[in-house]
């Protein structure tokens, strides 16, 4: 009997948490993205836009993605039990003093308080330590988003301070709050394993 083909053989996976994994992005999965961009709850966490993706919207997002230009990189993540793509992790900023700014969404709620978005922020954090040579990764979150907060600061991260009062919601003010991490508060032994020829020195 045939070997059953592995589930997107095509596309593998990048990198591997537990629970997760990253892959870079198609254009195909916008389709998958767009309907998730219209749920309100999400999109409050993300921006201060406040309005659902269209699908061009989305695709223009995509389409600037997918050049994989210097100065950010971008990856979806996959749930691994069942190969689905259930959001996306970026660093951008990537800037010549080796710092970058990380944004992490797991766009469908069912998802949520799962370990995925800290999995996935700990896969991206020492995949920019380690093969980009980050020294330093921020990101920053609204002051609203306790469950985000809690996630960052399971993967490590710590706030470095916060610009008060400048996120509104409903009228009310919230503060922009900002956290950090840097490569010596980062193992990075899962990294070392992916380029086995390579001696740790
Ligand atoms: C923020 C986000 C990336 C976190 O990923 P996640 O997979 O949901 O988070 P995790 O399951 O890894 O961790 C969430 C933690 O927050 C806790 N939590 C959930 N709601 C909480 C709340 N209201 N107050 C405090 N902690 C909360 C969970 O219990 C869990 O902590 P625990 O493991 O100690 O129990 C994800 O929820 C998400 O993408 N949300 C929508 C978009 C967004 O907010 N993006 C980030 C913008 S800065």
């Amino acid at each position: 009997m045939a070997k059953k083909r592995e589930i997107s053989a095509d596309r593998p996976y990048v990198l591997k948490g537990k629970l997760i994994g990253l892959k870079t992005l198609r254009k195909e999965d916008a389709d998958i993205a767009t309907p998730m961009f219209q749920n309100m709850e999400l999109i409050t966490y993300l921006s201060t836009r406040r309005r659902p993706e269209t699908v061009e919207s989305e695709a223009a997002f995509f389409d600037r993605v997918l050049k994989n230009e210097e100065g950010e990189i971008h990856f979806g993540i996959f749930e691994l039990k069942g190969d689905r793509y259930v959001g996306g992790v970026s660093l951008m900023h990537i800037n010549p003093n080796n710092h970058a700014t990380l944004g992490v969404a797991i766009n469908d709620p069912a998802c949520w308080n799962k370990g995925y978005g800290t999995e996935a922020v700990r896969l991206m954090v020492e995949y920019g330590m380690f093969f980009m040579n980050l020294h330093n990764i921020r990101l920053g979150f609204f002051g609203y988003n306790a469950r985000a907060r809690r996630a960052y600061e399971k993967a490590g991260f710590k706030e470095v301070g916060r610009f008060r009062g400048t996120v509104m919601l409903a009228g009310k003010r919230y503060d922009d709050v900002w956290m950090d991490i840097t490569r010596d508060e980062v193992d990075l032994a899962r990294m070392w394993k992916m380029v086995p020829m390579i001696e740790m020195k």
